[in-house]
């Protein structure tokens, strides 16, 4: 009898170890669930941009539209808020759990608790650094690096002719998030071709209007001779306009500025003139997320990395752009 118990016993841990592989998920065993049927568990980072507030509402418009309940909650740009919704979500044994991690490190270990219950979980914008790539199932969102390889880029075509240094201050996102981090690097990568190109100045602005306002008016006064302002998002370059105009001088003229995302407020400055390029970041993630939700409640396995699909905007494409913007 002690023999046939300990057969099931390991039975039944096989089978547990076989549904949390890769991630959780247990639609294989038991078949799809009407989609009305389903909870899925959202950890937004909060609503520190325009970009952001144009993702939650997509995400819980394609939701909606889906039919898919969805648990909704805002984390404030803190992480321990994050941890402790989705410690919930496990608790109230969702689903899925989708969440943008408001930074890279420190996942592991509420990811591993989502993985011994079985719940497979969805990165959607931002990534984590975790070296355990089966604590989740797919990682929907932008190349942030490639988004600073464009800035960077554009950068070195706009001074191409330059004969003096070209001085640039450099707005950072959240500090030790994906997108602050990549979007760093690739700029970096790209500057390095020309010697004339010196990021004198970099400080974060958090991703917010304010904090963007903020730090430009402070690094003006120890940069007075600033070429350009990269910004790594539109918020801050937003903020760094109305700096610039209560310094007295003319964003776009004397300072240039180059920014990612190209929400409405963005896009409008940048046909304004007073941003001079933008680019794309798009939080149109809700469908894609669907998509993935639905694979995984089918028993599909969600392919691993979907790389969002995005543009760059000048003055004139943002002048054509703007009546269709969505958001
Ligand atoms: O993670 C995406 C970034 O977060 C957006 O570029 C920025 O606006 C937002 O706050």
């Amino acid at each position: 009898m002690k023999k046939i118990i300990g057969l099931a016993a390991a039975g039944a841990l096989l089978l547990a170890l076989a549904g949390c592989a890769d991630g959780g998920g247990s639609a294989e065993s038991e078949g799809p669930k009407e989609l009305s049927d389903l909870t899925v568990g959202f950890a937004q980072v909060g609503a520190e941009s325009g970009w952001r507030t144009a993702n939650t509402k997509d995400i819980q418009d394609s939701f909606e539209e889906a039919g898919i309940p969805l648990k909704f909650s805002d984390a404030q740009q803190k992480q321990e808020n994050q941890i402790k919704a989705i410690r919930s979500y496990i608790q109230q044994q969702v689903d899925v759990i989708a969440f943008s991690p408001v930074v890279e490190t420190g996942w592991d270990a509420v990811l591993n608790e989502a993985k011994d219950a079985g719940i497979p979980v969805v990165l959607t914008d931002r990534a984590v650094d975790s070296k355990d790539e089966s604590l989740y199932v797919s990682f929907l969102g932008s190349d942030f690096v490639e988004e600073g390889k464009k800035a960077g880029d554009w950068a070195l075509a706009e001074f191409a002719e330059a004969t003096e240094p070209v001085e640039i201050i450099q707005l950072e996102g959240t500090t030790g998030s994906a997108p602050a981090i990549d979007r760093g690097e690739g700029f970096a990568a790209a500057i390095a071709a020309d010697p004339n190109l010196e990021v004198v100045a970099s400080q974060t602005g958090d991703f917010t209007r304010a904090g963007g306002k903020q730090v430009t008016e402070a690094l003006l006064k120890s940069n007075p001779g600033v070429d350009l302002i990269y910004a790594h998002n539109d918020d801050m370059g937003l903020g760094a306009i109305e700096a610039i105009e209560a310094a007295g001088l003319v964003p776009g003229k004397d300072i240039k500025i180059v920014t990612v995302d190209a929400v409405k407020d963005g896009m409008q400055a940048l046909a304004d003139g007073k941003i001079n390029f933008i680019v794309e970041c798009s939080p149109l993630l809700g469908k894609q997320l669907i998509e993935i939700v639905e694979q995984i409640n089918n028993g599909e396995t969600p392919e691993k990395r979907i790389i969002t699909e995005e543009t760059t905007f000048t003055q004139e494409q943002a002048i054509e752009a703007l009546p269709d913007r969505q958001y």
